[in-house]
């Protein structure tokens, strides 16, 4: 290209991406290529925060639709933000979110960052199986609130029919609650998000061994941790060999070897009552769940092709409110609360 056209192709380009004007930073931005390459970066150096941002865009989508609205910290009506419900434990990725936006500036929406944070790191924790694409455009909201994300995010201790009613209040089928219930192939829970399940009075079904394993897991981490309220990874495939020795856990069909990865491995430890949370086993009282759960440990390829689906579903739920939108200069704070 001449040189004397560069340009106006540039600007034309930037027009195409919507890229900021009169922002802080450079008029011409690579929007999904800086996501890309930041949660990439973040990951490699915390393999933890892929998981927080494949869990972050559900809890924000979720909540009035994907608006940005579970980073807030304040609002002009309070404090008390999504962050600060009790469905929102362990929640996190907020430092990278701003630390993207920071490079992105003000013409890129906060809500936008969190969905394609969340599609890139399931792209990188699938090697590249679980890839989709998602259009930008969305605004980030003004309210945020504890009491809503506590009303509308689904519970580890739901039985099935509250999770299928759950998600059918989004529009969401019972197959693609099997199908995005595969995210806890991924990541950590806190004991007491699974602490029903290792109590004789309130336990459903969960493979003795690795109960027992578990109990004395949990024990270990109290003490390595700190904390009366450990982690544990979600996902058996990720403990130990010696845990898994103890748990009877039957790696048949899995790749052990691909610790931390996004796949189909949730549905053979599932199938096997070897999963954290109640909500994750109830789905097998249901035959059409059940089944579903069997395809997709049958099926890897038709797994990452189902949850890339749902996610793109999933990153297009519109914000529901009526409230005013905009576009946050920081992604912690509404424009209103917000001072240089
Ligand atoms: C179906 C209903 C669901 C329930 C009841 C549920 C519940 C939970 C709970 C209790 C935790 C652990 C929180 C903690 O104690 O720290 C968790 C973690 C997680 N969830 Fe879900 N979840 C559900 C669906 C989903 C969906 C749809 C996704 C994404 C598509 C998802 C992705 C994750 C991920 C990636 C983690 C690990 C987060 C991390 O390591 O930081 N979950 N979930
Ligand atoms: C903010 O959200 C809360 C909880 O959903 C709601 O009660 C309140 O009316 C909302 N405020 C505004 C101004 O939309
Ligand atoms: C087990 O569950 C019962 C009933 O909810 C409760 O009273 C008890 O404290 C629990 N025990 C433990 C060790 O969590
Ligand atoms: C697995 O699923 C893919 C995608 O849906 C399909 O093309 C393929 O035939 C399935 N493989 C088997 C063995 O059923």
């Amino acid at each position: 290209m001449a040189k004397v056209n560069a340009g106006a192709a540039l600007l034309s380009l930037c027009l195409l991406l919507a890229c900021s004007a009169g922002g802080t930073k450079a008029a011409y931005v690579d929007v999904e290529g800086t996501v890309r390459t930041e949660v990439e970066k973040a990951i490699k150096s915390n393999p933890g925060i892929g998981a927080a941002l494949v869990r972050l865009v559900f809890h924000d989508c979720w909540v009035n639709g994907c608006d940005g609205s579970v980073l807030l910290d304040k609002t002009p009506y309070g404090t008390n933000t999504e962050k600060k419900a009790i469905n929102n434990i362990g929640l996190d990725g907020f430092n990278l979110i701003d630390t993207i936006k920071y490079k992105l500036g003000d013409g890129v929406s906060c809500a936008d960052i969190v969905v394609f944070a969340a599609r890139d790191a399931a792209r990188y924790l699938s090697n590249g199986k679980i890839a989709y694409s998602v259009p930008s455009g969305r605004k980030d909201g003004i309210n945020s609130s504890a009491a809503a994300a506590d009303a509308v995010l689904p519970q580890s201790t739901f039985e099935f029919q509250q999770l299928v009613d759950n998600f059918d209040k989004k529009k969401f089928t019972p197959r693609e609650l099997v199908i995005l219930s595969g995210a806890h192939s991924i990541g950590v829970s806190h004991l007491s998000s699974f602490q029903d399940r290792l109590n004789k009075s309130t336990a459903t079904p969960i493979d003795d061994n690795y109960k027992q394993a578990l109990v004395a897991d949990v024990e270990a981490q109290k003490k390595s941790q700190n904390t009366p309220d450990p982690i544990e990874k979600n996902n058996i495939r990720d403990m130990s060999s010696s845990f898994q020795t103890t748990a009877g856990y039957d790696p048949t069909g899995v790749n052990t070897a691909a610790k931390g990865a996004l796949d189909n491995s949730y549905y053979h430890a599932n199938l096997q009552n070897r999963v954290l949370f109640k909500s994750d086993w109830v789905m097998r009282t249901d035959t059409d769940a059940g089944n579903a759960m069997a395809e997709y440990m049958d099926n890897a390829t038709k797994w990452n092709n189902d949850f890339a689906a749902a996610m793109v579903k999933l990153s297009k739920l519109p914000a529901e409110s009526s409230t005013r939108y905009e576009i946050r200069k920081n992604c912690r704070v509404t424009n209103q609360n917000y001072y240089y």
